[in-house]
């Protein structure tokens, strides 16, 4: 694509972000925000939404081994393309989304790519139960915070994980007022200012959701930086990465 076709699709995507989102039901509001935008989703997210290729290169480089892997709200499917070469060692990748306009884009993606382990679902990660029933790797990429039952989904990812399995999340959040020791503490402003920013979008940041993962999962790996914001040059906003093993069945908080 040309610069100006580049310029012309990220002005209609600004557009779409602004407009008000419409729909009675949350997959009604997913589709009314995002099949404007799907064309164009990748290329714009790729600017907005960090930290993902570190996260799956990651998951990729240590939990291959014929594993499946869910990913929950993954989309157009663009994560795996940083990882391509890796996706042979999987037995099974699925993509759930419930948008769509996106999974249209995965679903090129793959047979674009001859992905031959690699299926995109039209589910709801809430209740989404793969047909092995239980997994090895499961990764929510910036869905958390568009999924209201949000608490339901982890829950959700907790079931279909086998005991020893890795949940991988890359999302915005915000700190809690009172942060548990070694956890950043973000400013009054960040907690009060992003929160409301991202919910025109229906986009929920949270101090919890963080917390929650903590909570159901042994704790592998967590990094909490600032990402710049897209078009705004010098506006960073906080996002988290999480790695965490289910516990055994016999270990507390399983
Ligand atoms: C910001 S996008 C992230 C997509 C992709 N994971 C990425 O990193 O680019 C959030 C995704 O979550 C999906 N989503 C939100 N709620 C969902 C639900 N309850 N079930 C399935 N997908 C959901 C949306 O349709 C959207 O594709």
């Amino acid at each position: 694509m040309s610069a100006l076709s580049n310029f012309i699709a990220d002005i209609k995507t600004i557009y779409h972000l602004a407009k008000p989102i419409q729909g009675n039901t949350h997959q009604e509001r997913l589709e009314s925000f995002y099949s404007h935008q799907s064309t164009n989703y990748d290329r714009f997210r790729r600017r907005l939404l960090k930290g993902r290729e570190e996260l799956y290169s990651f998951i990729a480089d240590k939990q291959g081994n014929g594993g499946i892997w869910v990913d929950l709200g993954g989309g157009t499917g663009g994560n795996f393309e940083s990882i391509s070469d890796r996706l042979s060692q999987f037995a099974k990748i699925y993509i759930v989304d419930l948008s769509s306009s996106l999974l249209k884009i995965a679903q090129q993606r793959i047979a674009d790519s001859q992905w031959t382990n690699v299926v995109a679902v039209e589910g709801d990660v809430t209740t989404f139960i793969p047909p092995e029933n239980s997994v090895d790797i499961v990764t929510f990429s910036y869905s958390l915070t568009m999924i209201p039952d949000w608490f339901k989904a982890i829950e959700q990812a907790k079931k279909i994980l086998k005991p020893g399995g890795i949940i991988g999340v890359v999302d915005f959040y915000v700190s809690r007022k009172h942060p548990p020791e070694g956890w950043q503490r973000h400013s009054f402003f960040t907690r009060h200012f992003w929160p409301i920013w991202f919910a025109t979008d229906n986009v929920f940041l949270s101090s919890e959701h963080l917390a929650y993962l903590d909570h159901n999962f042994e704790t592998v790996y967590l990094t909490e930086q600032m990402g710049n914001l897209a078009f705004v040059p010098g506006v960073k906003v906080p996002y988290y990465r999480f790695i965490g093993r289910k516990k055994s069945d016999n270990s507390t908080h399983n």
